[in-house]
C-alpha cells in the first residue's frame, strides 16, 4: 500500500517532469522564434517608437519634389546606389573626411548623385520627432517609394528595420554599380551579384522613365552605336558634341522625365533608349518580350517594378544590433 502510494506519486512527478520539460522546451523554442522575428524587416517596425515616420518622410519628399521635380528621380537613384554596394545600409550617404573614404567619389556617384541635402532635412525632422530611432537606410527606402508614387507611379509597402553601416567601400561601388557602357551580359551579372533576376533588371531599368543623364554618359552611344534611331542620334549630337558639354542634361525618357509612365519601354522599341545600357535590354531575345509587354501594359510594368523594388530594397540589410542608427546620415560612429 505504502509502496503503491509511493510509486503513484513518483509516477505523477515523473509525468510532471516530462510535461514541464516539454513546456520549457516549447517556450524556449517560441521565444527563440520571437527573438529571430524581431530581427526581420517589418512594415510596422516603428509603430510604437516613431509612429509619424511615414508622414514625415512623405511630406518632406513632396516638399522637395515641389522645390525641384528632379529630386524624386535623384532620391530613387540614391536608394539603388545604396543597395547595390554591401546591401541597403546607408553606406552611400557617408561623407569623406581626412581619415575616411566613403562611396561618394566612386565613378558612378561622383558629380552625379544628388538629393543628399533632402535626406538631411528628412533626418533632421525625424531626429526632432523621435531621436536615434529611424535609420538612414530606411529613410532611403521610404523616400524612393514616395518619390515614385508622387511622380505618378505605383506604390508598395516598405518593410522597415534596416540599420546603418559603420563603413563604406569605394572599390565595391565601382565594381557593383552597373555602368552605362555595359552590355546585357554584364548588366545581368551585376544584378545576379545582388540576387536580382533578369526580369528585375528589365523592370527596374524602367526607373529611367524619370530623371536625367549627363552628356558624358551617352556620348559614346550617340556617336558609335548602331542600335539607335538615326534622327534621335542626330538631335542629341546637337546638344552633346564630341568634346565638351559633359554636364549638359537630357531626360532619360526624353518626353516625360517627370512622369513615372511606361514611355521608357516604348522608346526602346523605336531604338530611342538614351543610354547604351538602356538599349541593351531590347536587343537580347530573352528581354524583348518583357519590354514589349511593359510598353503595352503599364499596370504589368507597375506590378513588376514594385516587386523588383521590394527585392532590391531588401538586399542584405543590417539587422538587430548590427551597425547603428546614425544621428547624422553623413557620419558613422
Ligand atoms: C541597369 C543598370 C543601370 C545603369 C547602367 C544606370 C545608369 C545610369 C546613369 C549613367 C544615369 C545618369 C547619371 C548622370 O548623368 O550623372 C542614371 C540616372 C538615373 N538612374 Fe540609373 N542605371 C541603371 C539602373 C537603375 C536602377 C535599377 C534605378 C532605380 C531603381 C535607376 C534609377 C536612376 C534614376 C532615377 C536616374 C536619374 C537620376 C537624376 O535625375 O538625378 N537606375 N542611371
Ligand atoms: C525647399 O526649398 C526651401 C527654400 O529653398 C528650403 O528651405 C527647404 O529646405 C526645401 N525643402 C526640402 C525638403 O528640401
Ligand atoms: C571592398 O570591396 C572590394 C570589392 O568587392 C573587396 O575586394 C574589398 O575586400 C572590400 N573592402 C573591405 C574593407 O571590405
Ligand atoms: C560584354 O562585355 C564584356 C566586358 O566588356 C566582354 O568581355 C564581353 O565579351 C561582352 N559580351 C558580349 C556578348 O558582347
Ligand atoms: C570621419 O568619418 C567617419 C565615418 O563617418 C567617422 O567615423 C569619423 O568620426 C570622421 N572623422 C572626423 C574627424 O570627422
Amino acid at each position: 500500500m505504502a509502496l503503491s502510494y509511493y510509486s503513484y506519486y513518483s509516477m505523477a512527478s515523473f509525468k510532471c517532469f516530462i510535461a514541464c520539460i516539454s513546456v520549457l522546451i516549447i517556450l524556449s523554442l517560441s521565444s527563440n522564434v520571437e527573438a529571430r522575428s524581431k530581427e526581420q524587416l517589418s512594415i510596422d517596425y516603428y509603430y510604437y517608437t516613431c509612429p509619424k515616420v511615414l508622414d514625415i518622410v512623405r511630406d518632406t519628399v513632396v516638399e522637395a519634389i515641389k522645390n525641384e521635380t528632379r529630386t524624386g528621380a535623384s532620391l530613387l537613384r540614391l536608394h539603388f546606389h545604396d543597395c547595390f554596394v554591401n546591401g541597403c545600409d546607408g553606406s552611400v550617404l557617408l561623407d569623406d573626411n581626412a581619415t575616411f573614404t566613403g562611396e561618394k567619389n566612386a565613378f558612378p556617384n561622383s558629380n552625379s548623385l544628388r538629393a543628399f541635402d533632402v535626406v538631411d532635412v528628412i533626418k533632421a525632422r525625424l531626429e526632432k520627432a523621435c531621436p536615434l530611432i529611424v535609420s538612414c537606410a530606411d529613410i532611403l527606402a521610404i523616400a524612393a517609394r514616395d518619390s515614385v508614387y508622387h511622380l505618378g507611379g505605383p506604390t508598395w509597402d516598405v518593410r522597415l528595420g534596416r540599420r546603418d553601416s559603420l563603413t563604406a567601400n569605394l572599390t565595391a561601388a565601382n565594381v557593383f554599380i552597373p555602368a552605362p557602357s555595359s552590355n546585357i551580359t554584364l548588366l545581368k551579372s551585376n544584378f545576379a551579384d545582388v540576387g536580382l533576376s533578369f526580369k528585375d533588371l528589365v523592370s527596374l531599368s524602367g526607373a529611367h522613365t524619370i530623371g536625367f543623364a549627363r552628356c558624358t554618359t551617352f556620348r559614346s552611344r550617340i556617336y558609335n552605336d548602331r542600335d539607335i534611331s538615326p534622327p534621335f542620334a542626330q538631335k542629341l549630337r546637337g546638344e552633346c558634341p564630341p568634346v565638351g558639354n559633359d554636364d549638359v542634361l537630357q531626360g532619360l525618357d526624353l518626353k516625360t522625365p517627370s512622369h513615372f509612365d511606361n514611355l521608357y519601354y516604348k522608346n526602346l522599341l523605336t531604338k530611342k533608349g538614351l543610354l547604351h545600357s538602356d538599349q541593351e535590354i531590347y536587343n537580347s531575345n530573352k528581354a524583348d518580350p518583357i519590354v514589349r509587354k511593359y510598353s503595352r501594359d503599364v499596370s504589368k510594368f507597375y506590378r513588376d517594378f514594385s516587386k523588383g523594388m521590394i527585392k532590391m530594397s531588401e538586399i542584405s540589410p543590417l539587422l538587430g544590433n548590427e551597425g547603428e542608427i546614425r544621428q547624422n546620415c553623413r557620419v558613422a560612429r
